[in-house]
């Protein structure tokens, strides 16, 4: 079993684009879409007539669940920008994704935790706002009763693999389209990929246990800087440009 985990697309089609031709230069077909894929100042509507075709297993993220449970004057500044690009088929679509999903007794995926969708599984905050890896019984807290070896999830937008105790294997692959961000809650933090790349992972299951694989493609991330700076959103520009946010 050899397949590739996608998380985090936020509007980006040109990195998506990349994506799939990296996938399919690979050799590999099937694909799983760990959450977040429109929200943010770029291309939701293509992104979604791109992928939607994919029928990759998909799960749904806090920012897909923003475009669906509240009215656009209550969304948030990634919603506003991407919402008035779906049609009524595309958020459609996202009403019907579920929150988790398995593939058989392998592989459990969800967007941030089992429990929510808007925690980070293996990063924690300092008081300072310093972004980095939760200690290992934390992590393990947020993993009881999922029995499957592997696990994906996606949302702090920074590709890790996390081992158990036991073995079992978290895997973040990192963002397709947003590779840093910032945000204020609970205390100013930033995360940074520190690369501009669109990234992705190929999970292979081995006799070893799964393989992980990151992989970061470029793309012409500079046009995706653009679109964002013509919307006046610089941390994304700043991102998007470096993987950084000045
Ligand atoms: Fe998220």
């Amino acid at each position: 079993m050899r397949f590739a985990a996608i998380a985090d697309i936020h509007g980006n089609h040109l990195a998506l684009e990349a994506v799939l031709a990296d996938v399919r230069a690979q050799g590999i077909e099937q694909i799983v879409n760990l959450g977040d894929s429109f929200s943010g100042p770029l291309e939701a509507g293509l992104t979604a007539d791109l992928l939607m075709p994919l029928n990759a297993l998909t799960v749904r993220g806090n920012h897909d669940r923003a475009l669906i449970d509240r009215p656009f004057e209550a969304m948030g500044d990634w919603e506003k920008p991407s919402y008035p690009q779906l049609s009524a088929a595309h958020l459609d679509w996202i009403r019907g994704l579920p929150e988790a999903a398995r593939i058989g007794d392998e592989v459990f995926l969800c967007h941030a935790t089992p429990q929510d969708d808007n925690t980070y599984w293996t990063e924690t905050l300092s008081a300072d706002g310093i972004f980095h890896l939760k200690p290992l019984a934390e992590i393990e807290a947020l993993a009881e009763g999922i029995d499957t070896p592997l696990i994906l999830c996606g949302h702090s937008h920074i590709p890790r693999a996390v081992q158990l105790s036991d073995g079992r294997l978290i895997v973040n692959p990192g963002s397709v389209g947003c590779p840093g961000f910032d945000y204020d809650v609970p205390v100013y933090h930033k995360a940074q990929a520190g690369t501009p790349f669109a990234s992705y992972a190929i999970l292979e299951k081995t006799v070893r246990g799964w393989q992980p694989s990151f992989r970061q493609v470029r793309y012409d991330n500079h046009a995706m800087a653009e679109l964002a700076r013509r919307h006046g959103m610089m941390d994304w520009v700043s991102a998007l440009s470096s993987g950084w946010i000045a």
